[in-house]
């Protein structure tokens, strides 16, 4: 196997983070299908991101990272893979990926692609051979079919659950008609897990990463990193997953957090250095504390891993200086930035979640039946006030397409265009992540709000987002966008992705105070307003008068 040691494209711009940029970059998600749409088919595409590269430019980011735009039959919106090595002709071809990748160089936008590695999609020829071959076959020994218990095999192999709902096992038919072993499958039933002990699938991701790295990406965000590597002889999950299970336990678990995941990031580090030019792992790991987090992102394994317990902080001074505590402590202590995030395409948007009670479940969705729909004055509120607290953090900030607008979580989609398999599987009960995958709206008095010139969209888009267009914003001075630009130049500008920061005292207990170089972050969860301490105020998430910070409210000022 040969690797392209020296990238093909245009040299980054100067003016970007340079060597190690994944320390301090801002990456933006983008969701393809939901971003913007060249085809005109509704469903957005690369030729779209292409096309809308200048204006991640002017919001200030660093980086991009792309959900899968690979061949799919997509059930899971490409997170079930058929071909990892091209395009799904939705998105457009592999030229257009080239053409993306250069022109984000060009204007010093890193790339981050995502990889999944846990799961294939069931049309994956692999999966297909699989299916033709019989119990005890090479094809089947890179998924994990098991026979089944119980007299006639029954039943399933263990009481493992999918994450999508039901059963983490589907039997399957055999050759010769009779019903055969069992497959698992941690999320639908058409994303088989593979066995990541079998050589054949380490060598098969190994060739992947250099297919995407000899084209000259800059990273992968890895999917389900927590989960690749399952306990020999998979055995039941005990306590079994239920509906009193918490966060934690859902976490401790023969299939999630194993040591052998490990191994798989050290051999993947070792691939990444080979090339120049700083490529970079991010592991979407799902943990119940920052230091299990953390121990993705050792000297030798990946350079980032999300940071979900932030995201899933509550609105509460108290519990988010005590996360942000242990962030700087725990990533530092291994030698990896912190990272910050606070919306993607699986969680409710935070210009919603914010507003709801803590203990609804971020990844339920919003529905007409929902226990509690937000405030969506209160959840904006709240959102612009969290984001300005995030960007002033050291480290790493990811950003999903959108919130740059304010964009509420979308509750009222009708049921019969609802997509995610949460909603299939768990027979509405769960109304999924549809809400937060809405395309967004570029210009407000154009069909489909400017995603495109036709007016399709695979998910309607609420008539009331005329007031989140791009173009609506571009003109007000006080709109989340011009906030989130601020912001960004701001954070670039006094270098706070390299800074450390230093608490402040002598402020109420619902007011977090920090400095960060020479910024002083001050922001107010409480409800009543606060004195802003001497300085210049630079950005504030609302306006301020009097020089008193209002409720739900943040500022950053710079020492007279
Ligand atoms: C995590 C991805 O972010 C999510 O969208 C997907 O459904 C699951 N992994 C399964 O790949």
């Amino acid at each position: 196997m040969t690797s392209q040691l020296t990238s093909p494209f245009p040299a980054i711009r100067e003016t970007r983070p340079g060597a190690e940029w994944w320390r301090t970059a801002v990456i933006y998600q983008i969701y393809p299908r939901s971003f913007a749409d060249a085809s005109g088919d509704g469903i957005g595409d690369l030729p779209g991101v292409t096309a809308h590269l200048d204006d991640l430019v002017a919001l200030g980011v660093d980086a991009v990272w792309l959900s899968p735009f690979y061949r799919s039959p997509q059930n899971d919106h490409g997170y079930d893979v058929a071909d990892y090595r091209d395009v799904d002709p939705l998105f457009g071809t592999l030229a257009d990926f080239d053409d993306l990748l250069t022109e984000a160089h060009t204007r010093g936008i890193r790339v981050v692609v995502d990889l999944v590695p846990n799961h294939t999609s069931s049309e994956h020829p692999w999966f297909q051979a699989a299916l033709a071959a019989a119990p005890g076959s090479p094809e089947r020994a890179r998924y994990l079919f098991r026979d089944g218990k119980g007299e006639h095999g029954e039943l399933p192999p263990n009481n493992w659950e999918s994450v999508f709902g039901g059963d983490g096992w589907t039997r399957v038919t055999e050759a010769d008609g009779t019903p055969g072993q069992w497959y698992l499958h941690l999320f639908d039933a058409t994303q088989p897990d593979l066995d990541w002990a079998n050589p054949e699938v380490q060598e098969e991701f190994r060739s992947i990463l250099r297919f995407w790295l000899d084209r000259g990406v800059d990273g992968f965000r890895v999917d389900v990193a927590h989960g690749l590597v399952k306990t020999d002889g998979l055995p039941d999950h005990l306590p079994p997953v239920d509906a009193e299970a918490t966060e934690a336990s859902l976490h401790e678990s023969p299939y999630w957090g194993q040591e052998g995941v490990h191994d798989v990031y050290r051999d993947w580090h070792e691939i990444l250095a080979e090339y120049d030019g700083d490529r970079a792992l991010c592991g979407e790991a799902w943990a119940p504390t920052v230091d299990k987090t953390a121990l993705f992102v050792r000297p030798d394994e990946m350079q980032q891993t999300f940071n979900f317990p932030y995201l899933l902080t509550a609105w509460d001074a108290t519990a988010l200086r005590e996360v942000i505590s242990e962030s700087l402590r725990a990533y530092p202590a291994v030698g990896a930035p912190a990272t910050w995030v606070l919306s993607n395409h699986d969680v409710i948007r935070h210009a919603s979640r914010l507003a709801l009670p803590q203990s609804e479940r971020h990844d339920d969705g919003l529905g007409p039946d929902s226990p509690v729909l937000p405030d969506t004055v209160v959840g904006l509120r709240r959102a612009r006030a969290a984001t300005t607290l995030m960007l002033a953090l050291p480290g790493s900030a990811y950003l999903y397409q959108g919130e740059e607008l304010g964009l509420p979580e979308v509750a009222d989609l009708p049921d019969e265009v609802r997509q995610d398999p949460n909603w299939f599987r768990t027979g509405g009960e769960r109304y999924g992540r549809d809400g937060c995958r809405v395309p967004i709206p570029w210009t407000a008095e154009a069909p489909a709000f400017g995603f495109n010139d036709t007016g399709a969209s695979w998910l309607p888009q609420p008539a009331e987002w005329a007031q989140f267009a791009r173009d609506t914003q571009e003109n007000d001075p006080d709109s989340t966008l011009w906030l989130y630009r601020t912001l960004l130049a701001t954070r670039r500008e006094h270098g706070l992705g390299q800074g450390a920061i230093q608490w402040l005292d002598g402020y109420p207990t619902d007011v977090i105070a920090v400095r960060n170089g020479d910024v002083t972050v001050v922001v107010n969860l409480g409800s009543e307003p606060v004195a802003l301490p001497p300085g210049t105020l630079v950005v504030a998430s609302e306006p301020i008068h009097d020089d008193t910070l209002p409720a739900d409210t943040a500022a950053w000022l710079l020492a007279d």
